[in-house]
């Protein structure tokens, strides 16, 4: 699957933009504030339905207009993908291979993408919920159940904690409790069999992309840690039945605090080195910029084992922080089959590296071929 045409009407500094793009590698270059990003941001909203840093949609209205529109043809084997969203400040337009749909959401998960960009060091240097973060994007592009089961979990938590809430001020109805248990053990178990799985996948492909961009020996390891203490083998049963015998050993502290204690909103990954120092607090940042980025890389390699087909990969000002050295392995390690769009301020003469690479100029919201 890759982006073949992207056209961008009134978005951010673009007015009216019509690109094609490489099958391969693209490098979108230029100085800073021309709208790199912006590009990025255009190619996620249409696959993701929502952008990766506007609060609001209003925000990607080009300043002055009335609504925003993309348009992106992708191409799928001999198959033609085409996704459609507009926006102005009433109404929205969500199409489909021309159907209409009613929401932005709608577009989500027909094309996958993993995307890096430099605010992704949080997610090894910041809280867990960074971590969970990453985890739920990705896992709801690679699992078809874990969306579903990821929303239910976070109503039946929603409906247990006022529950709780409201216990603890005296309310007693120990029934609907373990009716809202139930389904929080249910549903959160399904949460969390969906991210074991996943982790151990990618937990060596982690170490081997950190080892390879770093050019370090030490190992990189990577686990899921429950928050209910003892770590539930990874079956369904066997994760049901931890969550379950938990929920009982707490019952009187989740009544005298009024919120649930365990689970997948409270669960962490944890990143280490050589097994024992945290990267979270001993890395340097240069370790942990390259450990995100392995991380994101893992993902690709999770999609594409689960579909057959890579998803796209955007890297945005990926090389900034990165030595020659480091930016030569990087360009190794992205293959042919993976469609990548690089952003950089840099001038650097890629198509010596790669030939396949496009490179594409980008000045004041105007793309140069
Ligand atoms: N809604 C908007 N309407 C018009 N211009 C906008 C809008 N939102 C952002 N911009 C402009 O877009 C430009 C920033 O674009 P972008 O973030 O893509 O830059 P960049 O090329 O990635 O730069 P850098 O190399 O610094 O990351 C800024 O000049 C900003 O004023
Ligand atoms: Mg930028």
């Amino acid at each position: 699957m890759y982006l073949e045409k992207i056209k961008i009407r009134n978005f951010r500094n673009y007015l009216s933009v019509d690109v094609s793009l490489s099958p391969q590698i693209n490098i979108l270059y230029g100085n800073n504030g021309q709208g790199k990003t912006n590009f990025l941001e255009a190619v996620s909203f249409l696959t993701l339905g929502r952008s990766f840093r506007a609060k609001r949609d209003e925000e990607l209205i080009k300043k002055g207009e009335n609504g925003f529109y993309l348009k992106g043809e992708f191409q799928n084997q001999e198959e033609l993908l085409v996704l459609e969203v507009g926006s102005d400040l009433n109404r929205l337009l969500v199409k489909v291979n021309g159907v209409v749909y009613k929401k932005k959401k709608d577009l989500f998960g027909r094309v996958r993408i993993v995307i890096f960009t430099p605010d992704d060091l949080q997610i090894v240097k910041g809280g867990p919920e960074k971590r969970r973060e990453y985890l739920d994007l990705y896992l709801a592009q690679t699992y078809p159940g874990y969306r579903k089961a990821y929303r239910s979990f976070y109503r039946a938590l929603y409906q247990r904690n006022s529950l709780l809430k409201r216990m603890r001020v005296g309310f007693r109805d120990l029934t609907q409790l373990e009716i809202w248990t139930n389904k929080v053990v249910e549903e959160g178990s399904l949460v969390i069999y969906y991210r074991l799985k996943a982790v151990e996948a990618i937990s060596p492909w982690i170490n081997r992309y950190h080892q390879m961009m770093s050019g370090a020996k030490e190992e990189l390891h990577c686990f899921y840690r429950f928050s209910g203490g003892k770590q539930p083998l990874p079956t369904l049963e066997s994760i049901k039945e931890e969550y379950k015998k938990i929920f009982s050993q707490k019952r009187k502290e989740e009544i005298k605090r009024g919120y649930t204690l365990v689970g997948p909103h409270r669960d962490d990954l944890v990143l280490l080195l050589n097994k024992k120092w945290e990267l979270r607090t001993y890395g340097s940042q240069g370790q942990q910029r390259t450990a995100a980025l392995a991380m994101k890389m893992a993902m690709v390699d999770l999609i594409e084992n689960t579909y057959g087909i890579p998803p796209l990969l955007l890297l945005d000002d990926v090389f900034s922080e990165f030595d020659n050295k480091r930016k030569k392995e990087l360009l190794h390690l992205l293959t042919e089959g993976t469609q990548t769009i690089i952003s950089t301020t840099e001038a650097v003469d890629f198509p010596v590296l790669r030939p396949e690479i496009k490179s594409l100029k980008v000045e004041s919201g105007v793309i140069f071929d």
